[in-house]
């Protein structure tokens, strides 16, 4: 019976305390919060530094050697060597079957052909209004599958280099369709002076 009456009275206590702690609270006021984190987090600057780690940032810097996912580490440097050295021994891994002609000319269409021209002759729309200057024909340039493939990862003078736009079988796949259209340049040409 006493127990029954003291739970009555902390439980009145409880009422009358819930009551007045809502009847004072200012709606115009941030309540009370538990974990403030939670609702406040803390926006880093992905390059500001953290505690979090010793002499760190807070977007970690990947490790030394680092290479991301699919992408496979080139081994030719973008110097006159390294264009030589890949023209002579850097050659295509796609054998005959895995080549791709119509997806090398769709890719060569949307990257290359602004400039180069759909038949690589050097007469792409850029270079019909003279927007850019110095675009060789394929045929006019002793290059190889090796060369050509450098000059798509590093870029040469003035083309910029395009391997952020074409993976490495693309660029294989757009060199293989380049060979084919030089080809198909000096067959054109042996058969226009003969
Ligand atoms: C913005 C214009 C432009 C675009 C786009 C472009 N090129 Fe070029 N390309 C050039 C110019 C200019 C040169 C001549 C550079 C030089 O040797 O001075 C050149 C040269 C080349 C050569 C000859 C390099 C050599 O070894 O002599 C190849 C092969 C080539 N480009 C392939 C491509 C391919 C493949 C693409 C598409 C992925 C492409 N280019 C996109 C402007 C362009």
């Amino acid at each position: 019976m006493n127990l029954d009456w003291n739970m009555k009275r902390i439980g009145c206590c409880l009422l009358i305390g819930m009551l007045l702690m809502m009847g004072c609270h200012n709606k115009k006021k941030p309540n009370y919060q538990l974990f403030p984190d939670m609702y406040e987090p803390i926006g880093y600057e992905a390059y500001q530094e953290s505690p979090a780690f010793r002499d760190s940032i807070s977007a970690l810097k990947p490790p030394e050697g680092t290479i991301h996912r699919g992408w496979n580490p080139y081994a030719y440097p973008n110097t006159n060597e390294g264009y030589q050295d890949a023209k002579l021994n850097l050659i295509s891994p796609l054998d005959s079957i895995e080549v791709d002609f119509v997806k090398g000319q769709e890719l060569y269409g949307i990257y290359c052909a602004v400039c180069h021209g759909n038949r690589g002759d050097g007469q792409g729309i850029l270079m019909e209004r003279e927007k850019f200057l110095g675009i060789p024909s394929y045929a006019d340039r002793d290059i190889t599958p090796g060369s050509t493939y450098h000059v798509i990862f590093h870029g040469i003078n003035a083309m910029g280099s395009h391997a952020g736009q074409l993976d490495e079988e693309e660029r294989w796949q757009v060199t293989a369709y380049v060979m084919e259209l030089k080809n198909e340049l000096e067959i054109a040409a042996s058969s226009n002076t003969e």
